[in-house]
């Protein structure tokens, strides 16, 4: 103890410049997270809006047994993935208590119900959207070079790891939001999604200008087949067409667009991955892989999950927590997968490859 403290002091007096430099390597990677209510972890709780999760049951698996914001009965996909980089999870952007040093850790920007389009979830008022996010995240930049300058910030940036998720709601809550949406009128899917695709780019285009260097991206899920969309157009538990349709369409054409932003800046950026289990889901005890956990309804898929809601027993043996969101388990199940996929899964490298590279060395 009194080494310690003597060297400590050492490295405070003598060495403070050398410490510091020491600290800053040996510290994991920042993380950021931006997209909708797949990986929003509160930043809804701080705006006017209905897509909120801050009512029980969500959250009852969380430490606290108490909602956060995040869609889950527990812990959510960037949870996970902050376990996987060695580091505590992000904060909320908008969470007053994000401040000093915790800013180094990164941030989730991610709001609830929004698209890559703005128009989409404008039901929902104030939500934080894309352009939104990524101006928050210049924001951001400029309060932490506010603490460690302008070149270490550049640095963190740099090195940190990316995740994006969004996509869906641009289905869900837009397109096939109500039937004869104006998008619907607009386009036909065919045409919607190569649309969507190219606002998508100039997103991610603006991810890379703002500096960061490993951006995992994620598909849409099985969009069909999500208790909601079951409870609203299955007869007998069959996948939406229509829906599965789309994804089917979107999912290889964003994997393409990432391809060729990755061929443009001669460096793999951009990681494409598939976000659907690939194993087969009774092999994880899962006993319904169509039902939600928490809801009301066929499939407990219409409404909301609130304090009303049918809620099953045991969480970790459904595939989805509430009529639109995997449960914690599926959660971890998926960032295990991005782990340690092959290439049909996930491209041009699993997680473990890329968190194994110092993403600084790219140009
Ligand atoms: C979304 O809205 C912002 C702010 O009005 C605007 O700058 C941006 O260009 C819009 N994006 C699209 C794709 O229309
Ligand atoms: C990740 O990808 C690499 C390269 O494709 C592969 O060799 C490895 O087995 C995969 N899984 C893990 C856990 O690294």
């Amino acid at each position: 103890m009194a080494k310690l403290v003597v060297l400590l002091r050492l490295c405070s007096v003598v060495l403070a410049l050398r410490c510091l430099t020491f600290q800053f390597a040996g510290a994991a990677r920042a993380f950021f997270v931006f997209g909708d209510s797949l990986v929003d972890n509160g930043n809804n709780n701080y705006l006017l809006s209905t897509a909120r999760a801050n009512t029980p049951p969500y959250g009852i698996d969380y430490p606290t047994h108490r909602p956060t914001g995040r869609f889950s009965n527990g812990l959510n996909i960037p949870d996970f993935i902050s376990k996987r980089l060695g580091s505590e999870s992000t904060l909320p952007y908008l969470s007053p208590e994000l401040q000093g040093q915790k800013l180094l850790v990164g941030a989730n920007f991610a709001s609830a119900g929004i698209g890559i389009l703005n128009d989409t979830g404008f039901q929902f008022v104030h939500v934080i959207r894309m352009f939104r996010q990524l101006d928050l995240f210049e924001e951001y930049q400029l309060r932490v070079r506010k603490l460690i300058g302008i070149e270490r910030t550049q640095t963190l940036v740099a090195q940190s790891f990316v995740l994006i998720t969004v996509g869906g709601n641009d289905f869900v809550n837009n397109y096939f939001l109500v039937p004869n949406s104006p998008r619907s009128r607009q386009f036909s899917i065919p045409e919607y999604v190569p649309y969507l695709i190219s606002e998508y780019k100039k997103l991610l285009m603006r991810l890379y200008d703002l500096g960061v260097r490993q951006v995992l991206v994620t598909g849409t899920g099985p969009l069909g087949c999500v208790p909601a969309e079951l409870a609203l157009r299955s007869r007998n538990g069959e996948c939406s067409a229509e829906l599965q349709l789309a994804s089917e369409l979107y999912n290889p054409q964003l994997r393409q667009m990432l391809n060729e932003l990755n061929s443009g800046y001669d460096a793999d950026i951009f990681i494409y991955a598939d976000f659907q289990l690939r194993s087969d889901p009774g092999s994880h005890g899962f006993v319904s892989t169509k039902v939600a956990c928490c809801g009301q309804g066929p499939y407990n898929g219409l409404g909301l999950c609130t304090p009303a809601s049918n809620l099953c027993a045991n969480r970790d043996q459904y595939l989805f927590w509430d009529p639109f969101h995997p449960s914690e388990k599926t959660s971890e199940l998926l960032v295990e997968q991005f782990m340690t996929a092959s290439a049909d899964y996930i491209f041009p490298m699993n997680l473990s490859t890329a968190m194994a590279i110092d993403p600084v060395s790219h140009p």
